[in-house]
């Protein structure tokens, strides 16, 4: 075991500043959904965290599930090709959608996801993503509710992992290149 101080680089966002972001996410979508039902859809695992925080800062009923899905291929995500490890539990058929993920890199997770999604005939389907990292898309992805745009660096914490590490910080910070190199 290491201490994890030395493997960071820059505390991007702090607790107290997720917290924060996440409530003015929250209050602006319970204003968007006013007066309709809404399932939130968390992606394992990443997203553990983010859905945590992000359901009980509603003030509102809120009904959360999860998918898990895994990209084919030898680790990369360069196939574009996504398979469903864990379906959603609930037919979202007539519902009101939002699918939760902690970070869009490549953008391939998401719009694969909200394509299947859609072609269940939800009512709808949106996304809410806490980082984004813009230079790193090569899918389009329409993301309503985003929390920071980043740079393509190396973040955990919050969620984000590297080899299984690091998903348990509270922070989201950098990780030094010593660790990856
Ligand atoms: C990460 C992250 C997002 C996805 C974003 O998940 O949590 O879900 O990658 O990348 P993309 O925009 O390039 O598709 P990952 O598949 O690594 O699994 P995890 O959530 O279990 O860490
Ligand atoms: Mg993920």
């Amino acid at each position: 075991a290491s201490h994890v101080e030395q493997d960071l680089v820059n505390v991007l966002f702090t607790e107290a500043q997720i917290r924060e972001r996440l409530a003015e996410m929250a209050a602006q979508i319970e204003e968007d959904y006013e007066g309709h039902d809404l399932v939130i859809v968390g992606i394992l695992r990443g997203a553990v965290m983010v859905m945590a925080d992000l359901a009980r800062a509603f003030g509102r009923h809120v009904e959360m599930d999860w998918m898990a899905v895994s990209s084919y291929g030898s680790g990369t995500k360069s196939s574009g090709v996504v398979r469903i490890l864990k379906d959603l539990d609930s037919d979202i058929s007539g519902r009101h959608v939002l699918v939760v993920d902690e970070i869009i890199d490549t953008g391939l997770t998401l719009s694969w996801l909200t394509a299947n999604l859609s072609s269940r005939n939800p009512a709808s389907v949106e996304i809410a993503t806490l980082l984004r990292k813009p230079e790193a898309l090569q899918m389009p992805v329409d993301v309503k509710y985003v929390g920071w745009d980043i740079p393509n660096e190396f973040v955990v914490g919050y969620g984000l992992d590297y080899r299984e590490r690091y998903r348990n910080l509270r922070d989201i910070a950098t990780l030094a290149p010593h660790v990856y190199s």
